[in-house]
């Protein structure tokens, strides 16, 4: 039997994770949070110490580490048996994740990590290229997007909440310049997958989007 998966692709900030997770949690399917391994993987580069240019030991240690996610209220994330959640969301991990998710060897390296996700009931699988690239046969897929100035307002609110010191100007350049590696590089880059349903979240509440979203699935 073929396990369905809803994909839900879009760049930095737009709600996938909050959108992906309820979604998720409505359907009763398992979620599939993609950037989490990536930056779990900047956090486990960062820790030894190794250059985000050196990419065979990156490589290396993309082969080695061992994930678990504990999906409750918030992601919980053991990265070589270490709760590394409270890491996981800083600008800093975000913006060494978008570097080495550059590297295609690297994609290779984490492409049956994500793969193995797929399992009944079903899957709703957040991140970049999940419906162009990891799981192109989808059942379901949706490109969530909204504007630049949005999606940094919504991650300084974010940071302001979890008491971590913010600044609004320079997350907006951050987001930006993200968009810019994700979209511009050559292996999985950020792109609309074909068939996606577009969904400009810019000017909806969340709860508007995890609506259209279930109601793509449930129509089916
Ligand atoms: O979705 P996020 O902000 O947690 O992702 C962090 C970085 O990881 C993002 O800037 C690019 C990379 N990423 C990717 O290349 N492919 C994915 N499927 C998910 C994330």
């Amino acid at each position: 039997m073929t396990v369905p998966v809803l994909t839900i692709d879009g760049p930095s900030g737009a709600g996938k994770g909050t959108v992906s997770r309820a979604v998720a949690k409505q359907l009763g399917w398992h979620y599939l949070d993609s950037g989490s391994i990536y930056r779990s993987l900047a956090i486990a580069v960062t820790q030894a110490g190794v250059d985000l240019l050196k990419l065979r030991q990156i490589c290396e240690i993309a082969y080695a580490m061992e994930l678990e996610f504990e999906c409750g209220a918030e992601l919980v994330v053991r990265l070589n048996g270490v709760d590394v959640s409270a890491n996981l969301c800083t600008e800093t991990t975000g913006n060494a994740a978008s570097i080495i998710a550059a590297y295609p060897e690297v994609r290779e390296v984490l492409l049956q990590k994500q793969k193995d996700f797929q399992q009944l009931p079903g899957l709703v699988a957040d991140g970049r290229d999940m419906g162009s690239v990891v799981f192109p046969d989808a059942k379901f897929k949706v490109y969530l997007t909204a504007s630049a100035e949005e999606r940094g307002l919504r991650r300084y609110k974010q940071l302001i909440e979890k008491g971590i010191d913010a600044n609004l100007i320079q997350i907006t350049k951050e987001i930006l310049a993200r968009d810019q590696r994700d979209s511009e590089r050559t292996t999985a880059p950020l792109t609309v997958p074909q068939g996606a349903y577009y969904l400009d979240s810019s000017s909806l509440t969340i709860q508007q989007v995890i609506e259209a979203v279930i109601n793509l699935v449930r129509a089916d």
